[in-house]
């Protein structure tokens, strides 16, 4: 969708190790800027993929979509205020229902409503940096 809006999107991907990194994943992404960290520097460069961030976060009005385990797409948005930028996260939760009735997958925010909590399968997935309480 980027790409046909005429942008030029970066992904940055992390993985445990080189054989975590599915080749169906690579001839998927065959022509878009990418860039691989691995945990034991099998594949890419070796670190956290959030180690890429800071020096791949672009333009001051980059925005970023983060999806993820928790304590990164924390540390993604610890990075991105630093930088003052934008994102959303698209948060992971088993569901239940997936329709909105069980709440099996509630999540607590913050927005200017103050804290409140979300259904992760009905609201979100994805929400604003930001909004998400990380259990702090
Ligand atoms: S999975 Fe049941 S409310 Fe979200």
């Amino acid at each position: 969708m980027l790409i046909q809006e005429g942008q030029d999107p970066l992904l940055l991907l992390g993985f445990r190790n080189g054989p975590d990194y599915p080749n169906a994943l690579s001839k998927r992404i065959t022509g878009i800027r990418h860039r691989i960290a691995t945990e034991d520097g099998s594949v890419g460069t070796q670190g956290l993929v959030t180690g890429l961030l800071p020096e791949e976060a672009g333009s001051d009005d980059a925005f970023i979509y983060a999806c993820g385990p928790r304590p990164m797409l924390k540390v993604v948005e610890a990075i991105a205020e630093k930088r003052g930028l934008q994102g959303e996260v698209s948060l992971e939760e088993r569901m239940a229902c997936g329709i909105g009735v069980c709440k099996g997958c509630v999540t607590a925010i913050r927005n200017n409503e103050g804290r409140l909590y979300r259904r992760i399968c009905t609201d979100g997935p994805t929400f604003p940096f930001g909004e998400v309480i990380y259990g702090d």
